[in-house]
C-alpha cells in the first residue's frame, strides 16, 4: 500500500484474516470478556462461597444489573454495538446448564428499569437509584433462591469529579436499604461492583453475612458475561488491586485537600500516595480494608522464599510459584523493597517489580525471575538535605520483600546495604513549587516546604539551512531533501496550520494534527482511547470494540494481555483509516473521588508505568502512534484549565511523572499530550522546564508533544517553549501577530514542525 494511502483515500479494507472486519468484531469483543475476567479482583470468598455451583438458584438484586456500566464517560467513552449486563451473562450461563436465575426479581427490576429510564430519559446509566422491592416479592425470592446477588453501579465521567456523599463513594439510603434487606433475608450473599472507581467498601468488609465480593470494574461490553464466568467458575480470579481501598472516605491521604478550592489542588501528602501513605504514616494501617496488590482466587499458591541476587547494579529476585488448591489459576508474584529512613524519609514499602505467572494447573510450579535497578530505590533530594537536585541512594540497609499484596510478603534474606550516601543521578531543579506551603514526612507531621521561582525559559535556536531546494515530503522519504531543507520552503503561515488541528477525516472525530497539502504532508487523524477506539457511530454506524476500563486493564497485571488488547484496539484504528490513538492515559489515582480515575491505571507509578509501556508497544508494533498523557498532574477535573497543582518537585518527580518516564524509556511512544492544568503556577502545555528540560532534557524524548485540546495556554507560548501542537482552540491571526511582533521566530516554529513531519514519516 502506498505510504499515508489510508490517511488520503480512506479506503474500506479490513485488516482481519480473510479480509474480515476486525473493528467490533466478534472476536474482539470476544478477547474483550477474557480480558475483563483478568482484571476482576475477588475481594472476599468466606467458606468458598464461590464459584457458585449448577444447582444453585440466584436471586439478583439491584437495579444494577440492568443499569449497567461498560466504562466511563468524556473523551474516553466507546460507542460499541451492544452491551451484556450481568443479568444477561448469567442467563448465558444459565442456558449453559450452570446455574439458576430466579427471574420473577429480575423481572420486576427489569420493568421498573425500563419506567425509570423512560421517565428520566437524561439520567446516565450508573445514576439510577435503587428501588424497592414488594414483599411478597421479596419473600418468594427468598423462598426460591439459594444465593442472593447484589449489584451496585456507578459512573464517572471526564470533566466531572465525584462526590464523597452518599450515592457515589458512598451507598444511597436505598442502596443501603436494599443492602439491609438482603443480608436479612439470604445467608448467602455475593456482591457485585460494578464501578470505575474507588468506592466504600466497608458495608461488605464488616458485615459477616456478606460472604463474597467480586470488584467488576466497568469491564467493557461484555463483562456481564466476564463476571458470570467467574461467578461459576469457568474462569477462576486474579486480578489484584491497584490501589489501596482505605475504610472510609476521610481515611485518604489528605482527603479534602481535593475540593478545597477549585483554583489550586494541595498536594500535601506528597509522595506517601495511596500505599505509600497507609503502610507508612503511624495508625493509618489499620484504616485499610483491601491493601494494594491484594485479590483472592479460587487456588491456593505457595511462592517459595525468594533468592536474592545482587550484582552489576541489579538486584535479580527468584521464586517458585505452586499451585497448590484444586483448579487452575494464575498468581501476581510482587517485589517490595524499603529504605532506610535517613534524611529525606521513606515510605514504608515501594514495589520493585511484578510479573505474573502463567495459567497454573493443580500441583504445577513455575519458577519466576524478578529484577530491578539498585538506582531505582533512590530517592529525589528536592531541597538539598543531601545533594540538591539529585537522586540519592541514603546510606542505610534495603530489605526486599515478596509475596503477593503489600500485606502478605515475606522478607528475603538477603538485603542491600551502603555504608555512605551515594549520589545516583545528579539534575537539576525544575519544576518547583511556589505556593505549596508544607508538606508530609513519613512519621505524620509536617515540614515547611521552600518557595521557588520558575524561570522564564526558552528553547534555543537552531540554524537553519540556506539554500532553496524544493520539493515534497516524499523527496525527504525519497531522500533527496533533508527534513530541514523541506521544511525551508514552507511559510510561517504554513507552518502555523501544521502546528495546529485541521479538520476531522473520515470516521475521526478530534481532529488531525497538522497537514500541508501544498508539500504533500498528510494531516494526521487522532482517535480517542483507553477503552476503545471512540468514534461516533450515531453519525456513521461504525462501532468498535469496548474493552475493559484501564483500571481494570492494569489489575490484569499482566503485561503481555495489555499488550495485546491495546494492539487490538490499535487494530480498530488502523482500519478506520487514523493513525494517532490519544491513549494510554497514565495519571496517578491520587484522590477516588477524580472523575476520570477509571481511564488511569493506579496509584502506583511502577503499575502505570509499565501498563503504559505495555499498552504503548502494543500500538505501535502495528504502526499506529501512541500518545501518553496527560502530562502531569492532572488529578482532578473540576475547572481543570485553571486549576492549579501544587506539589513538590520530590513528589513529581518519584510519584507524578515517573510513570511517563517508564514508558517513554521502555516504549518511545511517537506522542505524549501536555495536561490542562497548571503544575506549580505554570500551564504545562507552556511549560519549559517539564517538556524541555525533563522530557526531551534528561529522558532524551524524541516523539512529538501536543497539547490537550482548547488548552488556554496560547499556541506561541507552547512553541517557544518546546510544544509542537495546539490542537483547536488557537487564533491563527494572533499566533501570526505574535510573530510578526517578534515573540517567537522561525527557528522556534521550524523545530515545531519537524517533529510533526517526523511523525509523519514514521506512520503508514
Ligand atoms: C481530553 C483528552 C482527549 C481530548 C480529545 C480532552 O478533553 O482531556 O484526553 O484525548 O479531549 O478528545
Amino acid at each position: 500500500m502506498k505510504k499515508w494511502a489510508r490517511i488520503l483515500y480512506q479506503p474500506v479494507l479490513p485488516l482481519g484474516e480473510n479480509k474480515r472486519v476486525l473493528t467490533g468484531s466478534p472476536e474482539h469483543i470476544e478477547f474483550s470478556r477474557k480480558s475483563a475476567t483478568e482484571g476482576m479482583v475477588l475481594l472476599k470468598n468466606e467458606n468458598d462461597l464461590l464459584p457458585l455451583s449448577s444447582n444453585v438458584t440466584v436471586a439478583l438484586f439491584g437495579i444494577a444489573q440492568f443499569d449497567y456500566v461498560k466504562g466511563g464517560g468524556g473523551s474516553g467513552i466507546v460507542h460499541c454495538a451492544y452491551t451484556r449486563n450481568i443479568y444477561d451473562g448469567l442467563k448465558i450461563k444459565e442456558g449453559e446448564g450452570k446455574i439458576k436465575v430466579y427471574d420473577a426479581l429480575s423481572a420486576y427490576y427489569k420493568s421498573e428499569y425500563a419506567r425509570l429510564q423512560a421517565e428520566k430519559p437524561e439520567t446516565l446509566v450508573g445514576q439510577f437509584d435503587d428501588i424497592e422491592i414488594p414483599g411478597e416479592l421479596l419473600a418468594s425470592a427468598k423462598k426460591n433462591a439459594d444465593v442472593a446477588i447484589i449489584n451496585i453501579s456507578r459512573y464517572s465521567s471526564e470533566f466531572v469529579d465525584r462526590f464523597s456523599e452518599r450515592g457515589d463513594f458512598y451507598l444511597s439510603e436505598m442502596e443501603e436499604r436494599m443492602v439491609n434487606t438482603v443480608v436479612d433475608n439470604f445467608s448467602k450473599v455475593v456482591v457485585l461492583l460494578n464501578i470505575g472507581g474507588m468506592i466504600d467498601t466497608e458495608w461488605f468488609y464488616s458485615n459477616n453475612k456478606i460472604g463474597a465480593a467480586l470488584l467488576c470494574w466497568q469491564g467493557g461490553q461484555e463483562a456481564g458475561l466476564a463476571a458470570a464466568d467467574l461467578l461459576v467458575g469457568d474462569e477462576n480470579p486474579s486480578g489484584k488491586l491497584t490501589d489501596t481501598f482505605a475504610k472510609r472516605f476521610s481515611d485518604y491521604p489528605f482527603a479534602d485537600n481535593f475540593n478545597e478550592s477549585e483554583d489550586y489542588v494541595n498536594y500535601t501528602e506528597d509522595i506517601y500516595v495511596g500505599y505509600r501513605y497507609f503502610e507508612t504514616v503511624p495508625g493509618m494501617k489499620e484504616r485499610v480494608n483491601y491493601p494494594f496488590g491484594f485479590g483472592l482466587s479460587y487456588t491456593d499458591f505457595e511462592i517459595s522464599s525468594p533468592a536474592v541476587d545482587i550484582s552489576e547494579g541489579r538486584v535479580r529476585i527468584s521464586v517458585d510459584v505452586k499451585n497448590i488448591g484444586s483448579r487452575c489459576g494464575k498468581e501476581v508474584v510482587q517485589v517490595y523493597y524499603s529504605a532506610p529512613q535517613g534524611k529525606l524519609g521513606k515510605p514504608a514499602r515501594e514495589l520493585a517489580a511484578f510479573k505474573k505467572t502463567r495459567l497454573l494447573s493443580p500441583s504445577e510450579a513455575q519458577t519466576l525471575s524478578l529484577e530491578f535497578d539498585i538506582n531505582d530505590m533512590a530517592s529525589y533530594d528536592d531541597e538539598g538535605k543531601l545533594f540538591e537536585s539529585a537522586y540519592v541512594l541514603e546510606a542505610g540497609e534495603y530489605c526486599f520483600y515478596v509475596g503477593n499484596s503489600v500485606r502478605s510478603t515475606v522478607r528475603a534474606d538477603i538485603s542491600y546495604k551502603l555504608e555512605e550516601d551515594v549520589l545516583v543521578k545528579q539534575l537539576t531543579r525544575c519544576c518547583a513549587p511556589r505556593d505549596l506551603k508544607e508538606r508530609l514526612r513519613s512519621d505524620g507531621t509536617l515540614e515547611p516546604l521552600k518557595a521557588f521561582d520558575a524561570p522564564a525559559r526558552r528553547i534555543g535556536s537552531i540554524e537553519l539551512p540556506t539554500g532553496d531546494k524544493r520539493g515534497m515530503l516524499t523527496d525527504v522519504v525519497d531522500g533527496k531533501l533533508t527534513i530541514d531543507e523541506f521544511l525551508n520552503q514552507l511559510s510561517i503561515e504554513q507552518m502555523i496550520d501544521m502546528c495546529t488541528d485541521s479538520k476531522c477525516i473520515g470516521v475521526c472525530n478530534t481532529a488531525c494534527f497538522g497537514g500541508c497539502e501544498e508539500f504533500g504532508i498528510p494531516p494526521l487523524p487522532t482517535t480517542d482511547g483507553p477503552a476503545g477506539v471512540r468514534v461516533l457511530a450515531n453519525d456513521n454506524g461504525v462501532y468498535t470494540t469496548c474493552f475493559p476500563c484501564a483500571t481494570q486493564m492494569a489489575c490484569s497485571w499482566n503485561e503481555e494481555l495489555i499488550y495485546d488488547v491495546a494492539r487490538a484496539g490499535a487494530a480498530e484504528v488502523k482500519e478506520n483509516n487514523m493513525v494517532i490513538w490519544l491513549t494510554p492515559a497514565l495519571n496517578i489515582h491520587r484522590n477516588p473521588l477524580c472523575g476520570r480515575n477509571f481511564e488511569y491505571y493506579s496509584e502506583d507509578p511502577l503499575v502505570s508505568g509499565k501498563a503504559a509501556a505495555a499498552v504503548t508497544k502494543g500500538i505501535q508494533s502495528i504502526n499506529i502512534a501512541a500518545t501518553v498523557k496527560h502530562f502531569a498532574c492532572n488529578n482532578k477535573e473540576i475547572n481543570r484549565t485553571n486549576s492549579d497543582s501544587r506539589v513538590s518537585e520530590r513528589a513529581i518527580r518519584e510519584i507524578y511523572i515517573k510513570g511517563f518516564e517508564i514508558a517513554i524509556k521502555e516504549a518511545e511512544p511517537y506522542c505524549l499530550m501536555t495536561a490542562y492544568n497548571k503544575l506549580n503556577g505554570v500551564r504545562t502545555g507552556a511549560n519549559y522546564e517539564l517538556i524541555t528540560s525533563i522530557l526531551r532534557g534528561e529522558w532524551g524524548y524524541k516523539g512529538m508533544v501536543t497539547t490537550d485540546w482548547c488548552t488556554l495556554s496560547l499556541l506561541h507560548e507552547e512553541i517557544i517553549v518546546g510544544g509542537n501542537v495546539k490542537m483547536e482552540g488557537n487564533d491563527k491571526a494572533l499566533t501570526l501577530q505574535a510573530y510578526k511582533d517578534g515573540k517567537f521566530t522561525r527557528s522556534d516554529i521550524h523545530q515545531a514542525v519537524k517533529y510533526i513531519v517526523e511523525l509523519a514519516l514514521k506512520l503508514d
